[in-house]
């Protein structure tokens, strides 16, 4: 049991989150770039299916939901993410033996100004993350909110300066290249992107299974 130090505080029940700075190189980042326009403009059914679910903006989680199964850049990425999901995993004191970190699917997002991705969570998985490919000047940041946000019934408004494990949201503001992790169960969202590009990135949703 872990031991409790009278008169101060003890974190119970962390929300943790992974955080890879420069996970891939600039080169990486403008070649998967270009390739996500090449499988944008490539893919009927992702666009029609983007235009009545992601006003504005594209993706590929509808249409094509594993684009590994036909790029090898996206493939050689998948691998590179496997690393760091079973790092997170094991970080997080999750048993997995003799099962292993699984990628059940991994999809492009183009937003371009304006558009939005309302909170939401990623059912059917344990950890999923996004690899940020474009982040234009002024972009969106990815917005996580506090789990226990539905729970809080007479809670007090709270200090203007307080610990950043205090706060209800925490707003990740992500480069061009940058890996981050999650627990999928985490609600999290992107405002509108005020930024005068497209803001580019590829999420990804992971279980376990025996390989
Ligand atoms: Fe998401």
């Amino acid at each position: 049991m872990a031991s409790l130090k009278t008169g101060k505080i003890t974190s119970l029940f962390l929300t943790e989150i992974y955080i890879q700075k420069a996970f891939l190189s600039p080169r990486d980042t403008k070649s998967l770039q270009e390739e996500c326009y090449q499988i944008r403009d490539s893919d009927a059914i992702g666009q029609r299916w983007s235009q009545k679910n992601y006003l504005g903006g594209y993706t590929s989680y509808a249409s094509i939901p594993k684009v590994p199964l036909l790029s090898s850049s996206f493939l050689d990425l998948e691998k590179k993410i496997h690393t760091h999901v079973a790092r997170f995993s094991d970080l997080l004191d999750y048993d997995l033996k003799p099962r292993q970190v699984y990628c059940n699917s991994l999809w492009i997002n183009i937003m371009p100004p304006g558009v939005v991705h309302t909170g939401h969570i990623h059912p059917q998985s344990f950890i999923s993350g996004t690899i940020y490919l474009s982040v234009p000047p002024k972009a969106s940041s990815l917005k996580f909110e506090d789990p226990r946000l539905g729970f809080l019934m007479a809670a007090p408004l709270q200090k203007k300066k307080l610990k950043v494990e205090h706060q209800r949201f925490f707003q990740f503001a992500p480069q061009a290249g940058d890996l981050v992790l999650f627990e999928s169960w985490l609600r999290h969202e992107v405002p509108a992107n005020p930024a005068k590009k497209d803001r580019i990135s590829v999420s990804f949703n992971y279980d376990w299974k025996s390989l």
